[in-house]
């Protein structure tokens, strides 16, 4: 089983130790004392699995960050119901972690909400960001603490949140933080709804309906040969069908920017899609190229 570790002091200390044995015993370059850090909010599944997979095959000391963190949900967000599964989450990762860093909201805010936090700049307000005004300051806030309570060398993040992986990859260039993010595919459902913790909210009708997001990004990355209209037409097609499916936005980014495209772009871009099946929200996206 991982070590559970609930404060800072308790990690820093764990993990110095950690490094130390590393060293002594690892090759002179010792890639074995690499830290690896999986930052989550719990209610784990296997797309958390697969990042602290990905951590385990990077090499070194793997640690998984569970905290449901306060900041990052706005006053009418699911903050209370947000499942929390501690003990089936150690569990899961038998074997893949060493090290589990469960703090509580006292212990990573002390002081109540902090005075100091991490603004996301423009693109915050877009897309997620426009419908969770200050979520990803307060994301952004609690990964850089993050950061630096564990000093990761390598930090992995799930392309399933596409702009949540793009901001912290402008934080770490922007702030010259000294950690390489490494981004893992969206894991799936076999008819392809990309796996989420809210999944758990959805009855049975809505389960079915949802996987008209992930339908509608194969449609959508099946028309990229015509264009981002064209590929936007051909999501949307998709979503109609489902009348139970309340559409927040769908679009088409760069991916350098997270700007919105242009009916003539070419190159890499990435459909966003995010819905509300009753009161639970889904987002999905995909990657796709405009010839
Ligand atoms: P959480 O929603 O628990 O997600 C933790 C990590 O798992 C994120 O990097 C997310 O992109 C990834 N993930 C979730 N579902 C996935 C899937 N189906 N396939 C692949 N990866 C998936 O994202 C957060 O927590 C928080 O915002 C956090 C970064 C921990 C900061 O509080």
């Amino acid at each position: 089983m991982p070590e559970v570790v609930t404060t800072v002091a308790e990690l820093r200390s764990r993990l110095a130790e950690a490094r130390e044995t590393a060293l002594r015993e690892g090759s002179s370059d010792a890639p074995d004392a690499r830290v690896v850090l999986v930052p989550t909010m719990g209610a784990l599944h296997d797309g958390h699995v697969r990042l602290v997979g990905r951590a385990r095959d990077l090499g070194g000391i793997v640690v998984v960050s569970i905290f449901v963190n306060p900041l990052q949900f706005g006053p009418t967000e699911d903050l209370d119901r947000y499942p929390r599964t501690l003990d089936t989450d150690i569990a899961s990762l038998e074997g893949l972690a060493d090290v589990v860093f469960a703090p509580s909201a006292a212990e990573m805010y002390p002081d109540g909400a902090p005075n100091t936090r991490v603004s996301a700049g423009e693109v915050a307000s877009l897309y997620e960001g426009a419908i969770r005004p200050g979520h990803f300051d307060g994301m952004l806030t609690v990964v850089a603490k993050l950061f630096n309570i564990v000093r990761p060398d390598v930090a992995v993040f799930g392309q399933k949140d596409a702009q949540q992986v793009h901001l912290v990859g402008r934080m770490v260039k922007d702030l010259n933080l000294p950690v390489t993010i490494a981004v893992v595919d969206t894991v799936r459902e076999s008819d392809g709804l990309a796996l989420s913790s809210r999944n758990r909210y959805l009855d049975d009708g809505q389960r079915q309906a949802a996987v008209v997001l992930s339908r509608a990004l194969a449609a959508a990355a099946a028309a990229a040969q015509e264009g981002a209209d064209a590929v936007l037409a051909a999501a949307r097609e998709q979503l109609d069908t489902e009348p139970a499916v309340k559409l927040d936005y769908l679009v088409v980014v760069d991916p350098d920017t997270f700007q919105s495209v242009d009916a003539e772009h070419h190159g890499q871009a990435v459909v966003l899609v995010a819905a509300h099946l009753g009161t639970t929200r889904l987002i999905d996206n995909e990657r796709i190229s405009i010839p």
